[in-house]
């Protein structure tokens, strides 16, 4: 095989409970997250050349060890002697540095492609320990489910058996916000105790949407308010749009409006400036 097309999809956080600091300096977490139908297309390809390359038409993606999905390919290419060059070509649809791990799925698209592409040969716990040492939010997007329960700095994962299709409005400010940064400003209140995961998860096996628009919460959002306040707007203006329940989604900018069918997402869409943000009607992958 010469060439591999993989699709990379983004993730969104319907819960995000911040447990503790570690002392390696991470955060614990405990975190739903969702496979969602936003994806990037990555197009490897073999060559005679000794190089990896990067080549992607979005002026802010990294072309060297800055971008995941190049460290990926570098690791696979160390550790099993692959002496041939690799093209990497990503056609970017999600949105850089905005909570939607596209980067991190970027980076596991590439693991799983060159397993097949260069026929290394490893299994699925081999790649999740790869993905585990390329960055937190990468191991979730190996395990094909569109539902999982991520612990730990995020990396530890267990596939959720859940039917329900949700659709959302996910709207992206037109700025980055890196994940550190974000976690740098988290005052951690550790009184708070409150199972946001469990209280979510039976109203998302039910698909009862009410319940789940209650139960929808991000422990980062106001570390995430506090570098941009006025990013409280674009909650506020979808519930005012007529979302049933909205979140940001990881460390932010991104927000999602939860909606009943793709045709409410798409009402919802015709309320925001796209000089401003860019929005997306979404569904679970
Ligand atoms: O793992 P990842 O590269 O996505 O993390 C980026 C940064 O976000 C880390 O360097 C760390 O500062 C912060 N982080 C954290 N706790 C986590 C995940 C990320 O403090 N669970």
């Amino acid at each position: 095989m010469h060439r591999l097309t993989v699709l990379s999809p983004a993730k969104l956080n319907l819960v995000l409970d911040v447990v503790g600091k570690r002392p390696d300096g991470f955060h614990e977490l405990r975190t739903i997250f969702e496979r969602i139908s936003l994806t990037d297309q990555i197009i490897l390809t073999r060559n005679k050349t000794n190089k990896i390359s990067i080549r992607c038409a979005h002026p802010h993606v990294p072309r060297g060890p800055g971008n995941l999905a190049f460290k990926a390919a570098m690791m696979l290419s160390k550790d099993f002697s692959i002496s041939e060059g690799l093209d990497i070509n990503i056609i970017k649809n999600i949105p850089v540095a905005a909570g939607l791990a596209g980067g991190s799925s970027n980076a596991a698209a590439v693991l799983a492609g060159l397993n097949r592409l260069w026929q290394i040969g490893l299994n699925n716990a081999q790649l999740v320990d790869y993905a585990a040492r390329l960055g937190s939010d990468v191991a979730f997007f190996l395990y094909n489910s569109p539902y999982a329960l991520g612990t730990g700095r995020g990396e530890l994962i267990k596939p959720l058996k859940i039917n329900t299709k949700l659709w959302h409005l996910l709207v992206t400010p037109r700025v980055k916000m890196l994940t550190k940064d974000v976690f740098t400003r988290l005052k951690l209140k550790l009184t708070n105790k409150k199972d946001n995961v469990n209280i979510l998860l039976p109203f998302l096996r039910k698909g009862d949407l009410t319940g789940l628009a209650g139960a929808l919460s991000n422990g980062l959002e106001p570390a995430i308010l506090s570098l941009r306040p006025d990013f409280i707007y674009i909650k506020k203006k979808l519930l005012d749009a007529g979302a049933i329940g909205v979140c940001f989604s990881g460390s932010g900018p991104s927000v999602f409006g939860l909606a009943g069918s793709q045709k409410h997402a798409e009402s919802l869409r015709a309320k925001f400036d796209r000089r401003y943000t860019q929005s997306f009607v979404v569904s679970t992958l």
